[in-house]
């Protein structure tokens, strides 16, 4: 497992303005949307691209074109939702699965409540949305899920993340093709497994509290 931090001067404003606790609801939506397609810029380095053969105006020539299938991207459901159209506006071709994890909020354990992917994931390359990694649990449950359903390599963009949730992911994934990438690490989970500093809880500061 790889994690790889984005530093970028525009990361860290966007990331600053979330985490302000008086950014309206609409505003947070705008730039979690910018922010990921910024980190999706790095997260997508090793797309699995081709040699085409094209003709300019002018003659022809060769260049790149993404392998088919497309990049699976799969948001879990609420929160990365909120980050699928930044992903999409980089890589429109990708297909979209989703997969619905909660965390319980007494035993923090992850249930899965709604799922609908391709059976066969046999060397697809997944790039997995959910912007905060607290506790790992929800994210080791999902790319468990998709490693069983034969999945090559695994991708995880996140907005946040806490050292205990990375710690976790790195222990029991040391060995498999994932990287998480990330705008910040921050400092620590607080006694209800928030992040601190954070931003508080991603899918209320989306969506509402519902
Ligand atoms: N989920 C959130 O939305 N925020 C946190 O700080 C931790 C988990």
């Amino acid at each position: 497992m790889r994690v790889l931090v984005v530093d970028h001067p525009l990361v860290a404003h966007k990331l600053t303005v979330l985490r302000d606790k008086d950014t309206s609801s609409p505003v947070f939506r705008l730039l979690t949307e910018e922010l990921v397609t910024l980190l999706a810029y790095e997260a997508t380095r090793e797309v699995r691209v081709e040699t085409v053969s094209i003709q300019t105006p002018v003659t022809s020539t060769e260049g790149v074109g993404l392998v088919k299938p497309t990049p699976l991207v799969v948001p879990i459901l609420r929160a990365g939702l909120g980050m699928l159209e930044g992903m999409t506006r980089l890589v429109p071709t990708a297909e979209v699965g989703f997969l619905g994890m909660a965390r319980n909020e007494e035993t923090l354990e992850a249930i899965t409540y709604a799922e609908r992917l391709p059976d066969d994931l046999t060397g697809r390359q997944v790039f997995v949305l959910d912007p905060m990694l607290a506790t790992g649990g929800t994210l080791r449950e999902a790319i468990k899920f998709l490693f069983a359903r034969g999945a090559a390599d695994i991708t995880c963009i996140c907005l946040l993340a806490a050292p205990e949730g990375l710690a976790t992911l790195q222990a029991e994934l040391e060995d498999r093709d994932v990287t998480i990438v990330l705008a910040s690490i921050d400092e620590k989970l607080d006694e209800k497994s928030y992040i601190v500093p954070g931003l508080g809880d991603a899918g209320d500061r989306l969506y509402g509290v519902v």
